[in-house]
């Protein structure tokens, strides 16, 4: 999708579809009532006729004939002056449905010339962008596997291809130059949730831990400020990575730390290191998991995807920080060379580990990655991850969890969240809960029993955290939606991170 901005209309409007905003009770916008003068009183009519009132979330396409019209002109409730940030969202959204079941190529909006309570055109252009090519996301990747492309699926492809901002109200140049860059960060942002959708939707069998290091790679490649390393097993071995190296054991796709590293800023800030689980596909290993929806587990590098999506948008936006995303991919499969439950492993902490169920082995490879990490100086380190059925339980599919040793970043990340509609919500990390991880045969076990499942998963991670100022995400509940036609990966956290980075990161 090709976004822009314009301050004025269009010379031509071929095959385009213009949006205008009706009030409540059918109140005509400054944009409704200019081309209602045009074109004879149409859009009164329609309002008259009672085909349209006002309410947020609306809609009314109307045909026009005339040359010097747009051909589509379409009509969208807004409601009053009080319209909140979630209708404007759903309003947005509605268009979005209208125009794409439209044959509309191009679409001309002046939604964001009117008020959203307590927000500025330059928000209300981010958020219309935003939804605008989260609608029009299609997962695309498979659509070539072992066959050319049919003509069924070439006319799957999408019509709309431009949407085009038209702020007409604006004389001022500094107003004009602030939406465009708030489009162009949305823009930025868009790209890098859809990477992660497209990392966390491929097949398993695609979408291995080489298949992700070599993602990295091509990154690489394409960004000079993106400089790019993975650790293969055996470098992995030699350096002492035991805990991570028993999850991918049982598999016969290699284990691999891809390390990211974007310098923007002057070489002395610290950077911001992001980790993420990248676990590819979680069959449980020999603690196996129900055969019920187990496909889903393909979803369990959504850290990894977010991780990647965050680097995208920074890279893209040429961004003045400094940033490290390191992913620890593997895939955990039982086998006849599979970790144990029961067996007992060195991390690279030093501190030994009873793997007492196999299946808790995100925690697994992220304490390696933890300890590996110190290496960068870090200002702040937020590892990503699919971590726990538990977080589901407690805080649905609505927000993440966050955990932390430090309530400032812990309370940045819930304010980022706020902010871009991509909320996490704050778990304790009391000591009380740390002696469920006691084991009598190493220095703690890998699970913490039934009881806050995703906080003894936090406790275990907190252990490798200690030498900086760290925060867990688990994004079990809010990386994929499962079932039916909605089915497959979101983009959260990456609208999330991407505030919290801009926010506190960039110079
Ligand atoms: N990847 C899962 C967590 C998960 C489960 C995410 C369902 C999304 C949906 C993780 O590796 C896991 O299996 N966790 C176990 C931990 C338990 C063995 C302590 C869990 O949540 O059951
Ligand atoms: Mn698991
Ligand atoms: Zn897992």
């Amino acid at each position: 999708m090709q976004l822009a901005v314009l301050s004025q209309q269009p010379k031509r409007w071929t095959n385009a579809c213009l949006i205008v905003g009706i009030g409540a009770s059918g109140a005509l916008t400054q944009a409704a009532k200019t081309i209602d003068s045009a074109a004879n009183g149409l859009v009164r009519q329609a309002v008259k006729q009672g085909d349209i009132s006002g309410k947020p979330g609306e809609t009314l396409m109307l045909v026009t004939t005339d040359k010097n019209l747009p051909p589509r002109i379409l009509l969208a409730g807004i409601g009053g002056d009080s319209t909140s940030e979630k209708e404007h969202r759903t309003i947005c959204q509605a268009v979005v449905r209208a125009v794409r079941s439209s044959g509309a190529e191009r679409v001309v909006s002046t939604l964001a010339a009117e008020t959203v309570a307590g927000n500025d055109i330059e928000w209300r252009c981010h958020t219309e962008a935003l939804e605008v090519v989260e609608a029009a996301y299609r997962f695309t990747a498979h659509d070539t596997i072992g066959k050319k492309v049919t003509a069924k699926s070439a006319q799957k492809k999408e019509t709309l291809k431009a949407w085009d901002f038209l702020i007409s109200g604006t004389k001022k140049t500094a107003q004009l130059k602030a939406v465009k860059l708030a489009v162009t960060q949305a823009e930025a942002l868009s790209h890098g949730c859809s990477l992660a959708r497209d990392l966390g939707n491929l097949a398993p069998n695609i979408c291995t831990p080489d298949y992700l290091a070599k993602q990295a790679r091509s990154m690489g490649k394409d960004f000079k400020k993106l400089k790019v390393s993975v650790l293969d097993e055996a470098q992995m071995k030699k350096i002492g990575m035991h805990s991570l190296l028993s999850v991918s054991r049982g598999s016969r796709q290699p284990a691999k730390l891809i390390c990211m590293e974007y310098n923007g800023a002057a070489k002395s800030k610290k950077p911001l290191v992001l980790v993420g689980k990248g676990i590819t596909f979680d069959t449980g290993g020999i603690s196996l998991k129900p055969g019920a929806a187990m496909d889903e587990m393909k979803y369990d590098m959504c850290g990894a995807a977010g991780v990647f999506g965050v680097m995208q948008t920074c890279v893209e936006l040429d961004l003045n920080c400094n940033l490290v995303c390191v992913v620890a991919a593997a895939e955990n499969m039982p086998d006849g060379d599979a970790s144990r439950p029961g067996d007992v492993v060195a991390t690279l902490s030093g501190q030994t580990v009873e793997i007492l169920n196999t299946d808790a082995e995100g925690r697994l490879v992220l304490c390696d990655a933890l300890t590996y990490i110190k290496k960068y100086k870090p200002a702040a380190v937020i590892d990503v991850a699919t971590l726990t059925g538990a977080c589901i339980i407690a805080l649905g599919h609505v927000a993440s969890a966050v955990m932390a040793n430090d309530d400032t970043l812990a309370d940045h990340l819930v304010e980022a969240g706020m902010a871009a509609n991509d909320r996490t919500w704050p778990l304790p990390l009391w000591d009380d809960y740390q002696s469920q991880l006691d084991s009598n045969f190493a220095d703690m076990g890998n699970i913490g029993g039934r009881a806050a499942g995703s906080i003894t998963a936090g406790c275990f991670l907190s252990r490798f955290a200690k030498d900086y100022s760290w925060a867990h995400l688990d994004i079990a509940g809010v990386a994929w939606r499962s079932g039916g036609k909605a089915k497959g990966a979101t983009g959260r956290p990456v609208p999330l991170l991407m505030e919290y980075l801009q926010k506190h990161h960039v110079s």
